[in-house]
Formats: structure tokens, C-alpha cells, sequence
């Protein structure tokens, strides 16, 4: 049996009195009439910005797909900028929790912040949805009911890439990334891959978050001289290590090759510089697909931009919740309901179908994706329904 405990605030104490003159007859049901709170605690500024601004962007599209309302309920959404800042993840997300007494917290972009939420809602039972952090330990050793994923963990996209890369030929390789839990989970994704069919790592190279000052560890790759390059960065970080990659000659001799993130999002800034990457993701432009083409239309109508990944989970953030709201006809005090219905899901994603795991975690195809003409090709499916292995985690069903 599920059970959430709820924060008491003013909010709730005023929830709490409204339901107790509802008890007597005298109010109409507040739960019915009131909109569901939605808190996007999300990057609104510094390197992962506009991942922020594309999750809100497909939150809301989808959204007012549904005629503004999810299982029946007006949706009204309140922001916070969590500037990708662990430190403060934590007074965050009470901030959210405590001070406007979301229904449902969704964040955030960066594995750090997310830990410090998974926290924090563990202590409040608060409903959670990830729609982007890949921190392996939210649904891993930290799992619990409340807290679902609608992108991936850091593992997932990573793994599949050491299998290609052994494939291609590779066998000695450098791997590069920033120092804080995503780049961490990710290059041990990719090196079990990798080493497992028996290549080697020669050099493991870590920048600070979210540094971007490459030239000296470029230096040092030119000098290894590796078959390939594995790195995770994301956002701004990535548009500017593919082109100080160009730049410093090693495009053409040594292949670079990367999570998704790397060229997602990325691609008008990065250019020529990008083209021939080859990455893997749970995501591809140009899906043969209905719903993906329905979405990338859809959005590119309402804010003149491409969808990119950032932009699909957010839009499935809120196909998630719908499903687990519609269920119980948007009356979020049957919470068992509401999170058995979004555990047993199917997600009609723009990415192609996923179910939720028993960790709550996607299962999902990933895509090998090569950039050709500006545009993350699909070439090959890397893994097929790929579950995260969600190491420690001990929940009903696990
Ligand atoms: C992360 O911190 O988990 C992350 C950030 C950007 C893209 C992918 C993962």
C-alpha cells in the first residue's frame, strides 16, 4: 500500500479547512474546482538554460493539447530557476514543496539538483517526475513510489555506445566530461560497455561544471592519440567542445563519439563542425513516425523553434501525469490509483512507445544517430528496450 505523507504549510492548512467545510456541507468540493499546482523547478539560466526553457516548452504544448487541463483538472504551473546549483537543490525544492504546495514537482536537468529533490520529496511524499536528470541513484538506491522518470538514466545512452565503438574498430579510447554525477555515470556506462568486449580506456580526462576551458585537455588527447573520444556534455558546454574539438585539429583524425546530449539541441550552433558525430540517444530527428512529426509541427508552430529531446520529455512529463490523473478522474487524494495507473503506462512518445519500469525508470529503445547535414541521422538501433539495471533499488515490484 502506497501511502504520501503531506507537507503541512499554509497552503495545505488551507486545503485542510476547505476540506473540513466540504465534510460539513458547506463548500463545494475543493479538489474538483481548484487547478492542479504543477512546480517546474528547472535551469532558467547558465549552460543548460535553453534545456529548461524546451522541457517547459513540451510540459505546455502538451498541456494544451489536452485543452489545458489534465484528467479533467485545470493545470496552473509556477517556476523556480534552479541555476544547475546543487548547493541550493534542497532550500529549492522546499521552496516548492512547503512554500506553493505543488501537487507535483518536476525537475530538474542537472543529476546533481536532482539528488537534492529526490530528497527532499522522499521526506514530503510530494509526486516527482525527472524529466531529464540522468542520476542513476533517483530511482537506483533512492527509488521510491513518488518519484517517476519520463528522459533516462546517465547510464542508459552511454552503455550502448561501447558496443559501437568496439564494433567500429576502436580499441584503445579517452573519455572526457565534466566532474559531477551525469559525465561520472555516463563514461562508467560507456567503459562497461566498452571493456566487457575488451577494449581499454587509455585516459579518463574530468573538467569541473560547467567549465568550459578545453584547449589544454585537447592538447592532451592530440598527444595520446586514441582510435576515439568518448565525451559527455550537454548544452552550452557541447556546442562549444565540438567546435573547440574542430578547432584544434582532431575532427578528422581522431572520431569523436558521445551520449546523445552531445549534439541534441546543439546542432545550429555547432554547425560543420558536428557533422559525422556519432552518438547514441533515445531520440533521433526525422523518426519515421506520426506522433513524432504531429509534435515537432505542433511545436515548431507555437515557438518557432525545433523540438529537440529536452522538449520530448517534458512533453511525456506531462503524458505521464496525465495518464496517472486520468485514472482517477483528477482526484489527487486516491494517490494509489493515480501512481499505479502511471506505473502501468504506456507512453505515446514522439521518441516511439515506452513503458515505466518497476524502478520507475523508462524502458526504451536508443538510437545510433550520426549528424548529416545538420540533422542526429538514425543509422541502427543500439539497444532495443533498454532497462536501466536501477542497482539497490528496493520498492514493491524490484
Ligand atoms: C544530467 O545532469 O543528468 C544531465 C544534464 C544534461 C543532459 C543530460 C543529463
Amino acid at each position: 500500500m502506497t501511502t504520501f505523507k503531506t507537507s503541512f504549510s499554509r497552503h495545505a492548512a488551507i486545503k485542510a479547512a476547505m476540506a473540513f467545510g466540504v465534510g460539513l456541507g458547506l463548500m463545494s468540493p475543493a479538489t474538483a474546482a481548484d487547478p492542479v499546482k504543477v512546480g517546474l523547478m528547472l535551469p532558467y539560466s547558465g549552460t543548460y538554460a535553453a534545456l529548461g526553457e524546451a522541457i517547459t516548452n513540451g510540459f505546455n504544448l502538451a498541456v494544451e493539447e489536452s485543452g489545458g487541463k489534465l484528467g479533467g483538472r485545470d493545470i496552473a504551473t509556477v517556476k523556480l530557476d534552479d541555476e544547475s546549483d546543487p548547493g541550493k537543490a534542497v532550500q529549492n525544492a522546499n521552496k516548492m514543496i512547503k512554500g506553493e504546495n505543488v501537487d507535483l514537482l518536476v525537475g530538474t536537468v542537472h543529476s546533481g539538483v536532482a539528488m537534492g529533490m529526490v530528497r527532499a520529496v522522499k521526506d514530503s511524499g510530494t509526486l516527482m517526475i525527472i524529466p531529464n536528470a540522468g542520476a542513476g541513484p533517483a530511482t537506483g538506491q533512492l527509488c521510491s513510489e513518488n518519484v517517476f522518470r519520463t528522459s533516462f538514466t546517465n547510464w542508459q545512452p552511454a552503455y550502448p555506445m561501447g558496443d559501437v565503438a568496439y564494433d567500429k574498430g576502436y580499441r584503445n579510447v579517452v573519455t572526457m566530461t565534466w566532474k559531477y554525477g551525469a559525465g561520472e555515470e555516463a563514461v562508467a556506462g560507456f567503459k562497461e560497455g566498452f571493456t566487457k568486449r575488451g577494449g581499454k580506456i587509455v585516459q579518463e580526462i574530468y573538467v569541473p561544471f560547467p567549465n568550459v576551458e578545453f584547449q589544454a585537455n585537447l592538447t592532451e588527447i592530440a598527444s595520446l592519440k586514441p582510435d576515439a573520444v568518448f565525451v559527455f556534455f550537454a548544452g552550452g558546454g557541447a556546442v562549444k567542445f565540438v567546435k573547440d574539438y574542430a578547432a584544434a585539429g582532431l575532427k578528422d583524425s581522431v572520431p569523436l563519439l558521445g551520449s546523445g546530449f552531445l549534439t541534441d539541441g546543439t546542432l545550429q550552433a555547432q554547425g560543420a563542425d558536428a557533422e559525422g558525430i556519432l552518438t547514441t540517444l533515445h531520440y533521433a530527428d526525422g523518426l519515421d513516425d506520426p506522433k513524432d512529426k504531429a509534435f515537432r509541427a505542433a511545436y515548431k508552430a507555437k515557438f518557432g523553434k525545433e523540438a529537440d529531446i529536452y522538449a520530448v520529455q517534458g512533453y511525456d512529463t506531462a503524458q505521464l501525469f496525465r495518464a496517472g490523473l486520468d485514472a482517477v478522474g483528477g482526484d489527487l487524494t486516491r494517490k494509489d490509483d493515480l501512481i499505479k495507473a502511471m506505473e502501468g503506462a504506456t507512453i505515446d512518445s514522439p521518441r516511439g512507445d515506452f513503458t515505466i519500469s518497476a524502478a520507475h525508470n523508462p524502458v526504451q529503445d536508443i538510437y545510433l544517430r550520426e549528424v548529416r547535414d545538420g540533422q542526429n541521422v538514425v543509422v541502427g538501433i543500439a539497444a532495443k528496450a533498454l532497462n536501466d539495471p536501477a542497482t539497490g533499488c528496493k520498492m514493491a515490484g524490484n
